[in-house]
């Protein structure tokens, strides 16, 4: 949720700015700005997409080799270039960006308008620039400013300044936001996330909570803690592919995902899978291995669609491990005053690893006493090294704010979780055989159900429109119904609900007519039968029918308006395949209502903020 970056070096500032504000933009689009130091502070800022700020800065390219830049997600104050980041104070000496919200900028604002200090946007955010102003007038030391300026300051922050009487450095802090600082040669860099400027620098390091920093070219950063101690950071490696950033030869991040899913499955497998014994091995989680032989209860945490990765991991884990599962939404977590202890394991799922309400629970969960876990896909992020062991799903940069490829790979890990955890409890050797070898086969199954997609948009054209759908699925399957539900109204902006099948007649059947189209996912699984009748429910009612089911299923073509036939697989892991034609459909779908799929309105990947 906004993305920023920092420069100082022996270069010009704006190209690294604007390339890097690219990279970033998936993290919020209404806005974006630059601000570079050279004698006095130039600032460019526009309303829209970097595109936007692109033109402008094509007429205006500040010169100078230290500069910050931003890219926002608006929580204080319109989209409008006023709100856009760098915000100054008053003398114009002082620029700053900002990642977070400062809750207590109403009161700050109110005593700095009294005393004489004129703002210039809505935002929570410029009540920094106007403190630093005042810190820095009554203060020797511009470290001891900062310092002082963040005192006051209350919420989550990931802050660069730079001013005007210092050049060439940058006031760094991070408070609840993700902040990595990042060095090749003489030059430094400051991201709000690694892979952004992953192709500049050779090592980077994360910057904890409460921890401050300062950087000058050619130096070694000067780090200290909100207690005033001076700290030395390891500096970590990593080794990115920064092709993944690129959309290739893909109309969007979305498209290209969505095809990377074979792949991915196979690389969160890898040396993981043992198919003929019907086991997995994670190295992540060999340090708790005792300790996760005496959990008795495992608490799932999580937001959106990776939350309904964990409705399924649900399924499996107390299916096939025995163990019994609670899956429960991050944001609500913490303030409903869970029971947990020693025996409990909170497992986060998350792509991203900054997500704030996820961030928040697993830091509930662990002051209780709770073994943490992780299911995290960016490696280094703030969950990742906060909890106490994990598995990386290894899906590679996910651009897209839809999520689709993380999502697959978290339902992957959760699988082999469940023969993880299955055969040190009660699962049969033969029955955990069978899963892991039909989950060897799954990554197949996907490059034929992608396949379909001309079919998919057929049946995207005929529904285009569609005001309303519901999206049906039981057991495995109505987790699948949440997320398909989630991906039409996130990037088509369609009203869509994801119910239990079973549900539909407690309520939502209400609504059921011919303008009122029903996604069914319905593979023959347990509780077919029943899904059927939940069909004819619908259909007697004269709601249009799309199915989900498997290859082979012939009978349900007559019940139904139309069918998407896809490969079958163990019950267990039917939701990595009946996933897919969802995703697809929202995908042509929000084409067809001329959006762009990879930057969904109001929207942003990673929420940062609570
Ligand atoms: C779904 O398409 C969304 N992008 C969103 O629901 C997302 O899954 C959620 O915000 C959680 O993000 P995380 O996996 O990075 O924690």
């Amino acid at each position: 949720m906004c993305g920023i970056i920092g420069y100082t070096g022996t270069q010009e500032a704006s190209p690294f700015l604007l390339a890097g504000l690219k990279r970033l933009e998936y993290r919020g689009y209404d806005s974006a700005g630059i601000g570079v130091l050279n004698k006095e502070i130039n600032i460019v800022r526009a309303q829209g997409p970097i595109c936007e700020l692109e033109k402008t800065l094509v007429k205006n390219t500040p010169d100078g080799s230290c500069g910050i830049a931003h890219t926002r997600w608006a929580t204080h104050g319109v989209p409008s270039e006023a709100n856009a980041h760098p915000h100054r104070d008053c003398s114009g000496d002082i620029a700053i960006i900002h990642n977070g919200i400062i809750e207590n900028h109403l009161v700050l604002r109110r005593a700095l308008t009294l005393r004489g200090h004129v703002f210039k946007s809505q935002t929570d955010s410029e009540v920094i620039s106007h403190l630093l102003e005042e810190t820095i007038a009554d203060t020797d030391s511009l470290q001891d400013a900062f310092e002082q300026l963040l005192g006051q300051l209350t919420g989550a922050y990931g802050i660069v300044a730079m001013i005007k009487s210092s050049p060439g450095t940058l006031f760094v802090a991070r408070m609840g936001s993700p902040i990595v600082l990042g060095r090749r040669d003489g030059d430094r860099f400051v991201c709000s996330d690694a892979t952004a400027m992953a192709d500049w620098v050779d090592d980077v390091i994360y910057l904890d909570d409460g921890e401050r920093a300062l950087l000058q070219p050619n130096n070694e950063p000067i780090i200290w803690t909100k207690e005033s101690e001076n700290i030395s950071k390891q500096h970590h490696t990593i080794s990115w592919d920064t092709s993944v950033a690129s959309k290739k030869r893909y109309a969007h991040f979305m498209l290209k995902e969505m095809m990377e899913q074979p792949k991915v499955v196979e690389d969160t497998m890898r040396g993981r899978l043992i198919a003929q014994k019907g086991i997995a091995h994670f190295g992540g989680l060999e340090d708790v291995r005792e300790r996760l032989r005496e959990i008795d209860r495992l608490i799932i945490v999580a937001c959106g669609t990776a939350y309904y990765a964990g409705c399924v991991g649900e399924y499996m884990l107390e299916h096939y491990a025995g163990i019994p599962v609670e899956v429960e939404l991050a944001s609500e977590f913490r303030y409903r005053h869970p029971v947990i202890n020693r025996h409990t394991a909170v497992l986060a799922i998350t792509q991203s690893g900054e997500t704030a309400d996820t961030l928040a629970a697993i830091r509930e969960a662990k002051t209780q006493g709770a073994l943490t876990l992780g299911i995290v896909n960016v490696p280094g992020s703030t969950i990742a090294r906060e909890t106490d062991a994990g598995i990386y799903t290894r899906a590679g940069s996910e651009i897209g704010v839809a999520s689709t490829k993380a999502f697959i790979t978290q339902v992957t890990a959760l699988a082999m979780l469940t023969l993880f955890f299955g055969r040190d409890r009660n699962l049969e050797e033969t029955e955990a055989i069978k899963i892991a070898k039909e989950l060897e086969l799954i990554p197949d199954k996907i490059e034929s159900i992608l396949k379909l997609r001309p079919q998919i948009k057929a049946l995207a054209d005929k529904y285009q429109w569609m005001q309303n759908a519901f999206f049906l699925g039981r057991t495995y399957q109505a987790p699948i119904a949440y997320e398909g539900a989630l991906k039409l109204k996130e990037i088509s902006l369609i009203h869509a609900e994801g119910y239990s099948a079973g549900e539909l007649k407690h309520g939502p059947l209400a609504l059921i007519d011919e303008r009122f189209p029903s996604i069914v996912i319905c593979p023959r699984d347990e509780v077919y039968e029943k899904t059927l009748s939940n069909i004819a429910e619908i259909k007697a009612r004269k709601g249009p029918v799309i199915a989900i089911t498997d290859i082979g299923n012939t009978d349900i073509v007559e019940l139904v308006d139309d069918v998407i036939h896809i490969p079958s697989t163990h019950e267990m892991l039917s939701p990595l395949l009946t996933a897919i034609p969802t995703q697809l459909f929202a995908y042509e779908m929000s084409l067809l209502q001329g959006y762009d799929p990879d930057k969904p309105r109001n929207l942003a990947k990673s929420v940062t903020v609570e």
